[in-house]
């Protein structure tokens, strides 16, 4: 079974952002640590030949901050640096950030994390989305059963670091970590999504917590769901605590369009959303905050294992680019990126962890030089 029937162009997946009307359109690329070197570069590659393609005012920019550049300079990200991203730039594109020799990963904490608070970038959207029957782990399911999208809450929640710890190790130690959930935060989450929604035909509307356990946060995204709910009456809305939804995306994916939940729970159902789509390496993510300097990378970490070694799959990032493409206002090279992706996929021209021989390089040329020449329709 081919390609699905892709949600850019017209209905662009993203039209949170109206598109950014600065020229040039400067968007800052932080390759990170790991292999996030690696899939960036064949990311960059395709922005390169979706620039020389369709003329588009993309002015890239890389920056060095990573765990090297901490550990060599003691920096993460240089002051001001927030306020220049927000103020000078479309986009950021990250690879990713996660080093051993970093274990608290303080350095990833000021600027992947920094990034996605102080920019305010509150909509993290995740699609997972299958480009060929062949990728799907589930018994009797296939592309068509697998084509949803995470709105991940991505300012607040458990990765706000409220917290302490007292009498540190000892046997009495204890420690403190606090969720945050504020009436605004929750609210403007489940809007976008039901936005999203109603914008591409009444999509349904899932909102996963634990407020049978969580009764003063969980019960705030349990309360307000409810509320904006009302608000629209032909979208069909649900709601499931996230063990039973962890459950029921495994045995019916197909019953799901577009889910909304918690930072902490939307990081975990995006790896399991990205095992459903084929793997990390295709798992993309936009971080957004509409009508502003958004972020965009893949889900996948830095897996150090398979770093500088022309192993990782750079599809992540590749699609990471096509949704940065998008928001900027450039749906056709979205449209068409996302295309030769799948394209790759279903003629086997990937890399090991989707079944191909492909190293990561060969992929980004590939897709590149299917970019760069158009196919002639007779
Ligand atoms: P990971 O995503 O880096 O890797 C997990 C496994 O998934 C890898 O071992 C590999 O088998 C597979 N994988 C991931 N990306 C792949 C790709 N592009 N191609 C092929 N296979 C791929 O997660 P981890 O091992 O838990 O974390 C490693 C480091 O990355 C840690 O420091 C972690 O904190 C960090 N991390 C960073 C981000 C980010 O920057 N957004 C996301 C997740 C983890
Ligand atoms: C992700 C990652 C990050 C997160 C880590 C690296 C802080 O797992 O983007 O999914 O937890 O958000
Ligand atoms: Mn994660």
């Amino acid at each position: 079974m081919g390609f699905q029937t892709l949600t850019y162009g017209e209905n662009s997946t993203l039209n949170t952002t109206p598109p950014n009307e600065r020229r040039p359109q400067r968007i800052a690329v932080l390759p990170g640590d790991g292999i996030g070197r690696d899939v960036t570069a064949e990311a960059v590659k395709a922005l390169l030949a979706a620039k020389e393609r369709w003329s588009l005012p993309l002015e890239l920019i890389e920056k060095p901050w990573s765990a090297d550049h901490y550990l060599e300079t003691g920096e993460t990200l240089p002051e001001g640096t927030i306020e220049e991203l927000r103020d000078d730039y479309s986009s950021v594109f990250i690879g990713a950030y996660g080093d051993p020799r970093i274990p608290d990963m303080r350095h990833a904490a000021d600027i992947l994390l920094g990034i996605r608070f102080k920019l305010d970038l509150f909509i993290n959207f995740r699609p997972i989305k299958i480009y060929d029957d062949s990728l799907c782990p589930l018994k009797g399911k296939g592309a068509q059963d697998i084509d949803l999208a995470v709105f991940r809450e991505n300012t607040e929640g458990a990765y706000v670091g409220v917290g302490g710890n007292f009498k540190f190790g000892t046997p009495d130690e204890v420690a403190v970590q606090e969720e945050i959930h504020t009436r605004k935060g929750v609210e403007r989450i489940i809007r976008a999504a039901f936005d999203y929604a109603f914008r591409h035909g009444n999509l349904r509307v899932c909102m996963a917590d634990k407020s049978n356990v969580m009764r003063y946060g969980h019960d705030l995204w349990m309360r307000c769901f409810e509320e904006v709910a009302v608000e629209y009456p032909e979208i069909e809305s649900s709601h499931l605590f996230v063990d039973a939804l962890a459950m029921q995306l495994v045995r019916k994916p197909e019953n799901f369009d577009v889910i909304v939940t918690n930072n902490m729970f939307g990081d975990i159902l995006t790896d399991l959303g990205a095992a459903l789509q084929g793997g990390l390496g295709i798992a993309a993510s936009a971080n957004l905050h509409p009508g502003r300097t958004s972020m965009f990378e893949p889900v996948h970490g830095s897996a150090p294992k398979y770093a500088g070694k022309d192993r990782a799959n750079p599809m992540a990032a590749i699609l990471a680019a096509s949704l940065m493409l998008d928001n900027l206002g450039h749906a056709e090279a979205a449209n068409e990126l996302e295309r030769v992706v799948a394209e790759a996929i279903q003629s086997g021209f990937t890399t090991r962890d989707l079944g191909g021989e492909r190293g990561t390089s060969e992929v980004g040329d590939f897709i590149a030089e299917k970019l760069l020449t158009p196919a002639v329709v007779t």
